[in-house]
């Protein structure tokens, strides 16, 4: 199992305690470190490697991949096809790729992903809001802004905000992407529900697991 953009390295930790043989990807330094030493804390075999998921060739390929939490929103569109293409040359001939992302409704009728949550380890609590701020859908563009206050434990009361250009995807702009990529849509899911309800492919609004197929072997 692959997964680009791994971060920290809490899918490749869930996966490995499955017993799947995992590797991770991961542009930042900070997030290689934490994602290996969580893997060897547990005693998980696993590879994360540092590089950027945009391209990449790590000599070998992969039964399935994963991309989640919108990780895939910091690519735009050519980075997104140099990406895919990346994907692709990684993947077995039956894999599939798992993507999770939020598509903007077009209409603006709808709310603009965002969301909080809290997170304490030992004596420290965190917690976090995930704003979108602006969003330019002509431009394709999302400035989303993270805020984390230190709401228990040392620096209690801190707070660290940092703004995030994203890519501002539609249904529409999505599926044109995908359809010039080697990839197809095989399946797109609500990832909230056990099973995951099966949605149409112009689902907007929260995160949705989109399942892609490659389109040929070999492309
Ligand atoms: C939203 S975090 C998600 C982390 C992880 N998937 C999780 O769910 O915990 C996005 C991650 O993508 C990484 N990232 C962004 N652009 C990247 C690129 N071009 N290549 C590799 N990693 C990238 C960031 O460093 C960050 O760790």
């Amino acid at each position: 199992m692959l997964e680009p953009g791994c971060g920290s390295g809490r899918y490749l930790e869930a996966f490995a305690r499955h017993g799947l043989e995992v590797v991770g990807i991961d542009s930042s330094a900070v997030m290689v470190e934490l994602a290996r030493r969580r893997l060897a804390t547990s005693s998980l075999p696993g590879e994360v490697v540092l590089d950027d998921m945009t391209d990449f060739d790590l000599g070998r390929s992969f039964d399935g991949a994963v991309c989640a939490i919108g990780t895939i929103q910091h690519l735009g569109c050519e980075k997104l096809g140099r990406h895919l293409s990346c994907m692709a040359r990684h993947l077995a001939e039956d894999a599939g790729y798992m993507i999770q992302l939020a598509l903007y409704d077009p209409s603006g009728r709808q709310d603009v992903p965002s969301s909080s949550w809290e997170e304490s380890r030992g004596d420290l609590s965190l917690r976090i809001d995930w704003t979108t701020e602006e969003v330019d859908l002509a431009a394709g563009r999302a400035l989303q802004r993270s805020r984390i206050e230190i709401v228990a434990g040392p620096r209690q009361g801190h707070v660290v905000v940092e703004d995030h250009e994203m890519t501002a995807w539609t249904p529409e702009t999505w599926g044109a992407a995908i359809a010039a990529s080697p990839f197809t849509i095989g399946g797109v899911f609500d990832g909230a529900e056990e099973p995951p309800v099966a949605l149409g492919e112009h689902a907007t609004g929260g995160l949705i697991w989109y399942g892609l197929r490659r389109e040929a072997p070999g492309y």
